[in-house]
């Protein structure tokens, strides 16, 4: 008996030592390691504390600066610690989330040959961040890696095509149209000011639903409603991403957002069993949705797509698809209340080019001017801010540098946008005219214009973005002038994406 006791109590202290050492392994000496080996090659950085890493400083300089005047200076603001440590250590070092370290990278040469150097398929993304994000997004194709991502890259690509889009065009002017026929109700019973950023932001969503699920904005209203509820508790709250057991330092908020992720999961299969009932009576369809059951049902052994990775992947079209274009065209909105002259020309533009014509695809790419207020506007409010990478084995960029395997990095996209030694002395200046015939709008490197990503991993919506921003913008300045409401307050902030935190309140007028 004693003997069997004792068995227990050397089983249990073992086990505990085992755990004991594997955290301390996990997270102090194989960060250590790394970041010794990142050390080695010449990467200096701020001093990390043990386990917060360098988030104390970030957290308590990332307060939402408001004001009244509108600067589109909003590096130095929106990321303060960034500004200083560039001025410290240069456009490439280490810092640290919680016992993570991260390469910081805003320099577009290094980001030139590390894409020369690695492609798309092996690339990864950190794991701190797809175990964080995880009830947001899954493995869908923002998150998942290697063989997982070129199969989802190549299941969902079609869905993006020329036709597919072109199908898209007229759902797109029927949503819009509703919403600017009940902003001419509002207006005309008094209302002439509203948030704008809440209405495109619907109408996007709208969009959304329709073209790529076949759904209406109606049956899809619980899905946003949850969704932007979690976007909220992952990407509002004081996190401590990186810190071992973090989420127990928020355990309310942890518990409510993997509740809310299991919520938006069971809406989704429910999308799912309706629509394959629906195949089932008239035959596939080619949308996003039709696409990935085609793939789940018919892809074969190694090529199918479960139904959890179809769940993966319609959270994130659903979050992905809408938002990041309504912020486009909100930004945009801002800008032009803000420049009357560019308000003007772009009007002046549509009349040349759609006159009073219906809106016809192939009539956009004569909307030029329009094209380069989009670039601006997506350099200085890139919806998407920032780029995350992890490498998957040692990349030597050249003969003095090497990352080694495992390393994060962070692509600071907002940085590069506002640097004046890529963009010149009026970086923080609204300038469309710089994307006259010029792709680049004139930045001294190319990978220093970044809004949609870069290389195989670059953004799959893009096309209809271009699309939808240009279809909507067309019909408000159509039919409606605007100015900024006195209530505005300019407080860009990061939930994920870049957003005004007190919406767009603007005044509008009829034409
Ligand atoms: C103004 C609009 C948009 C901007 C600024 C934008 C920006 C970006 C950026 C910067 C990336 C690269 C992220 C990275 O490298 O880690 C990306 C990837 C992605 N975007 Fe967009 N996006 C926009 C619209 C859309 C739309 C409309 C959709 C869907 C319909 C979409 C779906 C995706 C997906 C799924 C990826 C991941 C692609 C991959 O890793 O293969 N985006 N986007």
């Amino acid at each position: 008996m004693e003997i069997i006791v004792r068995f227990f109590i050397i089983a249990i202290v073992m086990a505990l030592l085992y755990v004991f050492c594997s955290l301390i392994f996990s997270f102090w000496v194989f960060p250590v390691l790394a970041y010794r080996k990142l050390k080695k090659n010449g990467l200096d950085g701020p001093s990390p504390s043990f386990p917060f890493g360098n988030l104390s400083e970030m957290k308590t300089e990332n307060i939402n600066v408001k004001s009244s005047s509108i600067s589109h200076d909003i590096h130095s603001t929106l990321f303060p610690f960034f500004a200083r440590w560039q001025n410290s250590f240069g456009k490439m070092f280490v810092y640290w989330l919680g016992t993570e370290p991260f390469l910081y990278i805003a320099d577009p040469e290094l980001l030139k040959k590390l894409s020369t150097e690695v492609t798309a398929k092996n690339w990864g993304k950190p794991a701190v961040f797809r175990r964080d994000r995880a009830a947001m997004f899954g493995n869908g194709l923002v998150m998942s890696e290697g063989d997982d991502w070129a199969r989802h890259r190549h299941v969902i690509t079609p869905a993006f095509n020329p036709t597919n889009l072109k199908a898209m065009a007229s759902l797109m002017v029927e949503t819009t149209t509703k919403m600017l026929d009940n902003w001419t109700t509002l207006v005309d019973s008094g209302t002439q000011e509203f948030d704008v950023e809440k209405e495109v932001t619907a109408t996007a969503g709208e969009i959304i639903a329709k073209t790529s699920f076949g759904i209406s904005y109606q049956s899809g209203r619980l899905v946003f409603e949850k969704l932007r509820a979690l976007q909220t508790t992952l990407f509002q709250t004081i996190r401590f991403v990186g810190v071992p057991f973090g989420k127990m330092m928020h355990p309310k908020k942890a518990l409510e957002a993997r509740k809310l992720g299991q919520e938006i999961n069971q809406l989704f299969l429910s999308l799912i069993d309706e629509r394959r009932k629906m195949i089932r009576g008239s035959g596939p369809q080619n949308d996003l949705l039709g696409l990935l059951l085609k793939q789940s049902e018919h892809g074969g052994f190694t090529k199918s797509l479960t139904t959890k990775e179809v769940v993966d992947e319609c959270k994130t079209f659903f979050f992905g698809g809408h938002e990041t274009t309504a912020l486009a065209i909100t930004w945009t909105m801002l800008l032009l209340a803000t420049h009357q002259d560019w308000q003007d020309q772009l009007r002046e533009e549509i009349r040349e080019v759609v006159g009073d014509k219906e809106i016809d695809v192939n009539m956009l790419s004569g909307l030029k001017k329009m094209g380069w207020v989009m670039n601006e506007v997506l350099r200085l409010y890139p919806s998407a801010p920032n780029a995350q990478r992890q490498a998957k084995a040692d990349i030597q960029v050249s003969h003095d540098l090497s990352i080694p395997s495992g390393t994060n990095m962070w692509i600071d996209i907002v940085g590069m946008h506002h640097d004046p030694a890529l963009w010149g002395d009026d970086v923080n200046e609204f300038k469309p005219e710089r994307f006259k015939d010029n792709i680049h709008g004139g930045c001294k490197h190319k990978m220093g214009y970044l809004p949609f990503g870069f290389g195989g991993r670059m953004c799959i919506g893009r096309n209809l973005t271009f699309l939808e921003y240009k279809i909507v913008l067309t019909l408000i300045l159509s039919r409606f002038s605007f100015t900024i409401s006195p209530t505005y307050c300019h407080s860009p902030s990061i939930v994920l994406s870049l957003r005004p935190s007190d919406g767009l309140p603007l005044v509008l007028q009829p034409l």
